[in-house]
């Protein structure tokens, strides 16, 4: 993992022999060793069940490792610092089902924000703000289980980046939603200026986004860590289930 060009000050997530079981005995990801620097974008990319949303449930400070070590932002993942993550870090989940609870949209983009200390004015402003960009200004009164797959995602994505976490996790963005709002979606990771970190079994258009991509094999491990010439690899995309 040494590398002299690094400067430790500026690496986000460092991970060395990274490890999680869950509690039913399922390894979820089995050996990773890696680091991210402040304002890199990296793709996670690998078959079904390598552990890709575990691993940016691990970056997220939600599941605390099994054996290993894993920092964010220098910081271990303890319940001292939940509340430093859950700031700093956002997280758009594969299925945005296992993050919509409130009773409408609107309190949905409101509720963290506010939750954190964002006045109310701010949120609102924000929500806005979101709302238009990601066309969901006709649904904010739904319920938002009530909402489709798409509409789900884009309200999910509003309310990560309502926060403007400095590190931001998103698990499988481009599923299930039309081009439209894949266009949308790719405009905003072009101008994020913090810490991204996306899993997607898509990887056309990551293309001029992606400045480092991980790849894990089945069997759970990292498989190779490369530049965005990986993305055009052919055995390396073949390995990683994408082709
Ligand atoms: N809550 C859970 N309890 C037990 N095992 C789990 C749980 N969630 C995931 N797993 C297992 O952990 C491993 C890694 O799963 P994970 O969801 O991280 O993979 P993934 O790379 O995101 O896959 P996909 O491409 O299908 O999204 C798999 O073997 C999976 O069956
Ligand atoms: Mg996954």
């Amino acid at each position: 993992m040494h590398n002299d060009s690094v400067d430790s000050s500026r690496i986000v997530i460092f991970a060395e022999n990274l490890r999680y079981v869950y509690p039913d005995g399922t390894v979820g990801i089995d050996n990773a060793s890696l680091f991210i620097e402040e304002g890199e974008k990296v793709a996670l990319i690998g078959p079904n069940g390598c552990g890709k949303s575990t691993l940016l449930m691990l970056f997220a400070g939600l599941l605390r490792p099994t054996s290993g070590t894993l920092k964010i932002f220098g910081r271990n993942v303890s319940k001292e610092n939940y509340e430093f993550f859950r700031k700093n870090t956002g997280i758009l989940f594969q299925n945005p089902d296992d993050f919509l609870f409130n009773p409408t949209v609107l309190d949905e983009l409101l509720y963290t924000p506010i939750n954190m200390g964002m006045s109310y004015e701010e949120a609102m402003s924000l929500a806005i703000r979101y709302a238009k960009e990601f066309e969901i200004e006709h649904i904010l009164e739904k319920q938002p289980f009530r909402l489709s797959g798409g509409e789900k995602k884009r309200v999910a994505l509003a309310c990560v980046l309502m926060l403007r976490p400095k590190l931001l996790l998103l698990d499988e963005p481009m599923n299930n939603i039309d081009g439209k709002t894949k266009r949308k979606i790719i405009d905003v990771l072009k101008t994020y200026e913090n810490t991204l970190v996306v899993s997607t079994h898509e990887t056309h258009y990551l293309d001029d986004i992606v400045n480092k991509v991980i790849v894990f094999s089945e069997e759970k491990k990292v498989l190779r860590i490369g530049g965005r010439e990986l993305l055009q690899d052919e055995d390396t995309l073949l390995r990683a289930g994408v082709l």
